[in-house]
């Protein structure tokens, strides 16, 4: 399939460590599994670049690997250009959300911003849970609303054609 055929699709944290690279990880992973890589360009970055060229988080890395999802995106800032380079743009939390609108250049390209909760099917969150300052409990509840919430857009983008 042609690039520009593929859907487009950046995942959007604060610090691109946690949550956003453990969603391009596992959606990585279910397309692979669905025959579905093809259709699909994924990529993850952070709205506050602290963490630039770092690998995920050590521990999120950790509870992503017990699941079977190797993590080996670098940290990246998001910028304005990936709202031209993407189909949908998909923030965490309603900070993430209220960013990417800041920084997205027209009303056109606002309407490529989403939260990911708005894809989950069989949980309910008002959005995904920064884990970093947490504990264990918080990197599994992130792990347990992504795969739920990436089988949901996974079904939506496909349900489409
Ligand atoms: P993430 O988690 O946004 O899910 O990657 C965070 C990682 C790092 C920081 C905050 C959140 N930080 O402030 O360094």
């Amino acid at each position: 399939m042609k690039k520009e055929d593929k859907k487009k699709i950046l995942f959007v944290c604060l610090g691109n460590i946690c949550r956003s690279p453990s969603a391009e990880g596992i959606m990585l992973d279910l397309l692979r599994k669905k025959g579905l890589s093809n259709q699909f360009i994924i990529d993850s970055a952070g709205t506050n670049g602290y963490h630039n060229g770092e690998l995920p988080d050590s521990r999120m890395r950790k509870h992503a690997a017990m699941r079977g999802f190797d993590l080996v995106h670098r940290s990246r800032q998001v910028k304005t250009e990936d709202f031209y380079d993407f189909d949908l743009v998909i923030g965490m939390d309603d900070r993430n959300i209220s960013n990417l609108r800041d920084l997205s250049p027209s009303p056109e390209e606002d309407k490529k911003i989403y939260r990911m909760v708005d894809f989950l099917v069989n949980k309910e969150a008002d959005y995904i849970p920064d884990p970093y300052y947490g504990g264990a409990d918080g990197f599994e509840l992130v792990m347990d609303l992504l795969e739920d919430a990436c089988e949901g857009l996974i079904l939506q983008l496909t349900n489409q054609k």
